[in-house]
């Protein structure tokens, strides 16, 4: 296949790209098309690795109508609206939501999730997107996060949940440090993760300080213990909006921690500005990690989705541009280049926080022709018209066009 007059990465350049046997096999200006060889008129459009959704439920995502509503819109009537219908789901019925979501991802050039999955009652949810991930690996690469909603430290049998999901295949370990009863049992839980996580040689992705309360500090506490360990960049904290919350000389102390650690930051800014800030009368907190100024010191940062039509979040569509461009707005990084740039969040650094292989991601010569072409000749312009994607192909088959 012969793709042609496409601008690689906001590349001010059209170049050709061709596909043998699903592999880039040569990038180049003016190739010409071999006999009867399938080709794309790309006409100077964009070329960008494909989306990654760092921090989704697909446990949860579609359940809004069967679990009900939210009607305070906080992360705690959330949690107990989810914790009533979790009781009652089936693995069939999780997987044919799982499976709507993912047709949404498709179509917005998604093919990379991290999913967390809700393992404190059983493992009926994990046992389905177990199921589900190989069934779609040809069209999407799911993690799963063995996810223990209500804390570790709450019960034994959370505990034993947890260790059986990361033994079943979990990709990473998950937690909720801020949500353990107590400050030291947070702590506790961490290092539990931890354990638990070396043991398997699995990732951590923990949801981290999400929450208005700026005394809320366990991301030091997971980021000193990446450090030591050096698990470093196999260690993820999602939301961290305390951050938003903390006084700038403990953020710079906390930066540079952070940065020596090598761990990644997962921030969802459109499910923390609809949960954030509930507590608040005027002014109200955005609810938002500090993302530009995590990115300024090193660090490295992508975003995640976290919910789709469901007791957090009523709505979204799989859109990974939606959910860049709320976090753009929120943080203030509307300049220009800060806008043109801002498609790593969404792609490679998205794709270093799942540990994805060099070998495995981006455009390049030797590498899977995994990527996704737009209309628009830079990613300011895609931000701009949010038209979407017009051809998205992984391996080099397409598997979604407009
Ligand atoms: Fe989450």
């Amino acid at each position: 296949m012969l793709i042609k007059n496409v601008r690689i990465e906001n590349s001010e350049h059209e170049s050709d790209i061709r596909i043998e046997k699903g592999i880039i096999c040569e990038i180049g200006e003016h190739l010409e098309p071999f006999q009867g060889e399938e080709r794309i008129e790309g006409q100077g459009g964009l070329v960008l690795p494909p989306f990654a959704d760092c921090h989704v439920h697909l446990d949860t995502c579609l359940s809004l109508d069967a679990a009900g509503p939210n009607l305070s819109g906080t992360l705690f009537e959330g949690i107990r609206v989810w914790s009533e219908y979790r009781k009652q789901i089936d693995k069939e019925e999780v997987k044919e939501r799982a499976l709507r979501t993912l047709r949404m991802y498709r179509k917005k050039g998604v093919q990379y999730i991290r999913s967390h999955v809700d393992v404190s009652d059983n493992l009926t949810a994990f046992e389905a997107l177990l199921e589900l991930k190989e069934k779609v690996k040809d069209e999407v690469e799911i993690q799963l996060v063995a996810f223990p909603q209500d804390g570790v430290m709450t019960s034994e049998k959370v505990r034993r949940n947890l260790e059986e999901a990361v033994s079943m295949g979990a990709d990473a370990v998950g937690g909720v440090p801020h949500l353990e009863l107590t400050r030291e049992y947070g702590e506790k839980s961490i290092q539990y993760i931890m354990e638990l996580a070396q043991k398997y040689d699995c990732l951590v992705d923990l949801h981290c300080d999400e929450i208005d309360d700026e005394q809320s500090k366990f991301l030091e506490v997971l980021a000193a213990k990446a450090y030591e360990t050096g698990m470093g960049e196999k260690v993820s904290a999602s939301h961290t909006t305390a951050m938003h919350s903390y006084n700038n000389a403990y953020c710079s102390k906390l930066f540079r921690l952070l940065s020596m650690s090598g761990i990644n930051i997962i921030a969802n800014p459109l499910v923390n500005v609809n949960l954030q800030g509930r507590f608040d009368t005027y002014p109200k907190r955005r609810g938002m990690t500090r993302v530009k100024e995590l990115l300024e010191n090193g660090v490295n940062v992508s975003m995640g989705h976290d919910d789709i039509y469901d007791p957090f979040y009523p709505l979204g569509n799989g859109d990974m541009t939606e959910v860049l461009l709320m976090g753009l707005h929120l943080c203030h990084m509307m300049g220009y280049p800060e806008l043109n740039d801002s498609y790593r969040i969404i792609t490679c650094n998205g794709a270093k926080t799942l540990n994805i292989k060099e070998k495995d991601y981006g455009i390049a010569v030797g590498k899977p022709a995994s990527f996704n072409i737009f209309k628009e000749g830079s990613f300011f312009e895609v931000l701009r018209s949010r038209e979407g994607v017009q051809y998205s192909l992984r391996k080099g088959r397409i598997i979604d066009r407009k």
